[in-house]
């Protein structure tokens, strides 16, 4: 075996002429900081993308989670039902607001929260959902609502990473009351660093842009009665989304693309189960999941790092919110055990998914796992 020198990456970002373009206006025009057309533009095309009237840029995914919450305005105490399995985000959101973070546990098929769990948390004191769409695959927004409805419970979404994903035929981010996007450079449309809440609510668009911006009023610059925080985008970073937006269908249809090479490719591959898509969602194979069996004798670590060796480059899943030490010694989910997401967490890790991947290199990727799995 001869150890790889350069690796097939987990991700490239896919960069436009067009990005260049609104990128250069912004430096000639001297428009750099977050006033300027580009991020008014770039709310309004990204909503309009979601289905809904409002975009409020912020300057990544975490502050929009942040800032979704606040909005909520739920009395310290009350409680918001999320996965165990996802991005630490989502938890430190909850408890920034003075909320309690209450888990459920993940389907093993589509990795997003079971939603079978989620009436059995409700409590008097829940006051929201907080719904996580996994690498690509939505959760069942339809389901979520109906749940959210019968409980009189508020949704936020967090769309980070389904960027054109579709429940039912309607995108994500457009299907609870706010919807929370990342533009990392990972993320299919990207912006370096950045981020958008999108809603319908005119009110919580307010709450947010406020929220974003230090909680200035407009009747009394200094004086404030809320807080806020310096979550802008800047007009350059909106300039790189523009143009980004601007192709949007093209790079979903090339991630879904890839996905279904990735199930051609590695179809009756035993040892692994591969990512899915239910008959009432698109799946945009965000990134490409894989869980490994504990019967091939790999978990997630041994697995990557045979891989690595064969020039292919992974990131591990996410580790659940009841695992995590900075949340366990806030005194929380003590005890508590989310069998699926402590499986995934130690049998998953994701394949190189990015927009700029080769057909060659995503058979090399293939084989790759092929050969780890003993043929
Ligand atoms: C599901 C999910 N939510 C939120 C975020 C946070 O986004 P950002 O990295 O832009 O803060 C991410 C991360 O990338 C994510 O995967």
């Amino acid at each position: 075996l001869t150890v790889a020198t350069s690796l097939i990456p987990v991700n490239e970002p896919l960069i436009g002429e067009e990005e260049r373009r609104y990128v250069a206006d912004c430096l000639a025009t001297g428009w750099i900081s977050s006033e300027g057309s580009y991020v008014r533009r770039f709310e309004e095309l990204w909503a309009s993308y979601c289905g809904v009237e409002h975009g409020v840029a912020i300057s990544n995914g975490t502050a929009a989670l942040f800032a979704s919450v606040a909005a909520l305005r739920l009395e310290p105490g009350r409680e918001v039902i999320l996965p165990s399995f996802t991005i630490i985000g989502c938890a430190l959101a909850v408890l920034e607001a003075g909320l309690t973070p209450v888990l459920v546990d993940c389907d093993p098929h589509t990795w997003c929260m079971d939603l079978d769990q989620v009436a059995g948390r409700v409590t008097r004191r829940t006051g929201a959902v907080m719904a996580v769409h996994i690498y690509g695959h939505p959760v069942d927004m339809d389901a979520v609502a109906a749940i959210a409805d019968t409980h009189g419970l508020a949704v936020v979404e967090d769309a980070a990473e389904a960027h054109g994903a579709t429940v039912r035929g309607r995108r994500t981010g457009g299907l609870g009351e706010l919807g929370c996007f990342s533009f990392y450079a990972n993320k299919i449309v990207t912006t370096g660093e950045g981020g958008m809440v999108v809603t319908g609510d005119a009110e919580l668009a307010e709450r947010v842009r406020s929220y974003r911006n230090m909680a200035f009023r407009a009747d009394r610059r200094f004086f404030h009665t809320e807080v806020g925080y310096n979550q802008r985008l800047t007009n350059v970073q909106a300039a790189i989304g523009v143009g980004q937006v601007e192709t949007v269908d093209a790079r979903v249809a090339r991630k879904r693309e890839l996905g279904r090479r990735y199930g051609e490719l590695l179809a009756g591959c035993e040892g692994i189960a591969l990512p899915v898509e239910e008959e009432w969602a698109t799946n945009v194979y965000w990134m490409y999941g894989l869980v490994v069996d504990e019967a091939t004798g790999h978990d997630a670590v041994s697995f990557a790092e045979a891989l690595r060796a064969r020039g292919v480059d992974t990131r591990p899943f996410f580790l659940g919110m009841h695992e995590q030490p900075v949340l366990r010694d806030r005194g929380l989910f003590g005890g508590e055990r989310y069998p699926v997401t402590e499986r995934i967490a130690r049998q998953g890790l994701y394949l190189p998914s990015g927009l700029t991947l080769t057909g060659e290199q995503q058979e090399a990727v293939a084989a790759a796992v092929r050969d780890v799995l003993g043929g």
